[in-house]
């Protein structure tokens, strides 16, 4: 990692990673039998394939190595290997991994990472563009994510993630879910079909939640400069944020993107 001191705008202890892991990987495991058709071309997701796939090869050309980091099912490894990318896909839940590799493809390989990991199980600078699309927000300890992601990246690669975009009114209405789920505290008994235990396990993962410039600051903080993208006026509940990995020798100076709409 190309960690230095924290500055005081992203210093905080990691929430309990332990008890967040295993609360991440169950939310997933059980979501993996239906993430597949999210992706189909009236799903929910399909538009993000079209962005992302569109966002690398913006700042990537064919023949690159990339990462998916937190890869689910593997649509998008899968878009960007049939694009022409050397593509890896790791996650921590084996359910997607497992659905993601049935598929075989072109993608480089799978790569299943332990729920609580602290080092990706890749080289230094062994990636061209590492990809985390809605991950982030589930992970313990950003900071530390962000830094490994930007260790296995190469100095001048790049970096595409989305975060969650609080300014959407889907963020709003999750602000007062969680407070209503703070007071109404742990469901007793069956809940029969009532969707709001699941909508908990969900906000009980999905915990972080932070403005752009703490996202622009804790990537810093890794060595990550914000690159430019084009501007997006669609309003979406996640955002894209794209950074340049500090390449120290060349003294470029980057242009700072406040992200686009996903
Ligand atoms: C909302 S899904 C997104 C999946 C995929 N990136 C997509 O956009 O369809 C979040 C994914 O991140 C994975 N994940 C959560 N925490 C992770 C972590 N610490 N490291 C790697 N993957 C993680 C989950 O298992 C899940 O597959």
């Amino acid at each position: 990692m190309t960690a230095g001191r924290l500055p005081a705008a992203v210093r905080e202890d990691a929430a309990e990673p332990d008890r967040q892991a295993g609360e991440v990987l169950r939310l997933f495991d059980a979501k993996a039998a239906g993430w597949a058709a999210k992706y189909a071309p009236d799903g929910p997701l399909a538009a993000r394939l079209v962005h992302l796939s569109a966002a690398v090869a913006r700042h990537a050309r064919a023949g690159r190595r990339v990462l998916d980091m937190g890869c689910g099912t593997g649509e998008l490894a899968r878009a960007l290997a049939a694009a022409g990318f050397q593509v890896t896909g790791c996650d921590v839940s084996p359910q997607m991994l497992l659905r993601a590799a049935r598929d075989r493809g072109r993608c480089a390989g799978w790569v299943r990472l332990e729920p609580d990991w602290r080092t990706l199980p890749f080289a230094s600078a062994a990636f061209d563009v590492v990809v985390a699309s809605s991950v982030l927000e589930y992970v313990a300890d950003p900071r530390a994510v962000l830094g490994e992601c930007a260790r296995v990246l190469r100095p001048g690669g790049v970096m595409l993630y989305t975060v969650p975009d609080l300014r959407h009114p889907v963020r709003w209405a999750e602000w007062w879910a969680q407070r209503l789920a703070t007071w109404t505290g742990e469901p007793s008994g069956e809940s029969g079909r009532s969707p709001w235990p699941r909508y908990r396990a969900y906000l009980r993962a999905s915990r972080q939640r932070h403005r752009v410039r703490w996202w622009l600051a804790a990537s810093g903080w890794a060595g990550l400069r914000p690159v430019a993208g084009p501007a997006d006026g669609a309003r979406s509940a996640l955002r894209l944020l794209a950074f340049r990995r500090a390449d120290e020798g060349s003294g470029e100076s980057l242009a700072c993107d406040t992200g686009t709409g996903l």
